[in-house]
């Protein structure tokens, strides 16, 4: 498993470098992509091999029985994260994005409104706005260079029109992992204010050697009838474009309600999805536990460098890729640090776009060979040379 190798992923309909250019103005022969969360990397040889096979075997119809899948994802759901998951609590969806949507659907009506634990993933915004579902923005509070959720104050600012809880688990921006007496304080907290729990694990395989995601499900077993747990392979295993994400739902009254906005929104698996979840499952431990200690190693050189420069500090972390940079220390506003990063052909994700608290942040990508980051670290750091 060798992460070295910088490949040019331009002109492959890799999001992350075909539409850099629309989304900031920069081109992937200038500048290093650091935004869309996928990694830089090659998806592990049993995945490869899986798609390989299923290419020679020439079928590419439609996916039917998915019970090697079930039993994969059980089996991992066990070994890796020590919850003991039924088969009959699963159910596929295009993605986690549309997972949520079937949340937003299942448990909530245009009007209602969520609770989002702001900076958090941008997509929740425009998913739920595009539902006409109000949001409320919890701001996470920063103690100790770590994210806090304020409950007390969550509660003084219930309307009474929400329905959903949405936790990032782990949070994305910045890879807070989440502790046990933090999430059954939440899980109490919507059983006392009648709240459904939704849990997006999607970043659960990337914590780094030594650190460890704990299920929202094993920290909070009497969530039961309130919790959906959505995740998938994609993060950890780098395999997003197979567009596979999967709910996780004990409570068999839950799942009807969430069963009819699945025969709403929901349609027949991804072929390749599937079996590249399945793969990863089955065979990928060892590329697993390989590329969350190589990404270990580039956040400690990603710290080490970046937050060593005058007024910018980056948030630590132990799991995730997506690192949080707070550039408010600079006196600088957003627009100008945004500039200047830019101007240094850094293609990051602006932190304003993931909601309250956000604003003088932006969020940095290192999932790539290190001789690439090692550049990008250089040109972050020759964009604020004036500083030093
Ligand atoms: C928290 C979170 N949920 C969901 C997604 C995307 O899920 P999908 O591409 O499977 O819809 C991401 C992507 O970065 C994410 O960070």
């Amino acid at each position: 498993m060798d992460f070295e190798p910088i490949k040019d992923r331009s002109g492959r309909h890799a999001t992350k470098w075909d539409s850099m250019q629309a989304f900031c103005g920069l081109t992937p022969d200038s500048a290093i992509a650091m935004w869309v969360a996928d990694m830089d990397f090659d998806a592990a040889p049993c995945i490869k091999a899986a798609l390989q096979g299923e290419i020679d075997n020439g079928f590419l119809g439609y996916f039917g029985n998915p019970g090697p899948v079930n039993d994969a994802i059980c089996t991992w759901m066990a070994e890796r994260h020590g919850w003991q998951v039924q088969p009959e609590w699963l159910r596929y969806s295009h993605g986690v994005v549309s997972g949520f949507a079937m949340v937003l659907e299942a448990f909530s009506d245009p009007g209602d409104a969520i609770i989002l634990f702001t900076p958090v993933y941008h997509a929740f915004f425009t998913k739920a706005r595009a539902m006409d579902r109000e949001i409320l923005q919890s701001r996470l509070e920063l103690r100790d260079g770590q994210y806090h959720m304020d409950l007390d104050a969550l509660a003084g600012r219930l309307t009474g029109r929400e329905r959903i809880v949405t936790l990032c688990s782990p949070h994305n921006p910045g890879g807070r992992l989440w502790t046990a007496d933090e999430l059954r304080e939440l899980a109490e907290f919507c059983d006392t204010h009648d709240l459904i729990l939704c849990s997006d694990e999607i970043h659960m395989d990337l914590a780094f050697p030594g650190a460890r995601h704990i299920p929202t499900a094993t920290a909070a077993p009497g969530a039961t009838p309130r919790l959906v747990t959505i995740t998938a392979a994609s993060k950890g295993f780098n395999i997003a474009g197979g567009e596979t994400g999967f709910a996780i739902i004990e409570d068999t009254d839950l799942r009807a309600r969430f069963d009819a906005a699945h025969k709403k929104m929901g349609g027949t698996p991804n072929r390749f999805g599937m079996l590249m979840t399945k793969a990863a499952f089955t065979e990928g431990a060892d590329w697993s536990e390989a590329v969350r200690a190589y990404l270990a190693g580039n956040f400690a050189l990603w710290r080490d460098r970046i937050g060593a420069l005058p007024g910018v500090a980056v948030m630590d972390m132990a799991c995730t890729y997506l690192t949080w940079v707070d550039f408010s220390g600079t006196g600088m506003p957003p627009e100008e640090t945004t500039a200047r990063l830019h101007g240094a052909g850094i293609a990051m994700s602006p932190g304003a776009q993931f909601g309250d608290g956000g604003e003088n942040w932006h969020r940095f990508n290192i999932a790539m060979p290190r001789p690439l980051l090692e550049q990008a670290v250089a040109r972050v750091e020759s964009a604020f040379s004036d500083l030093q």
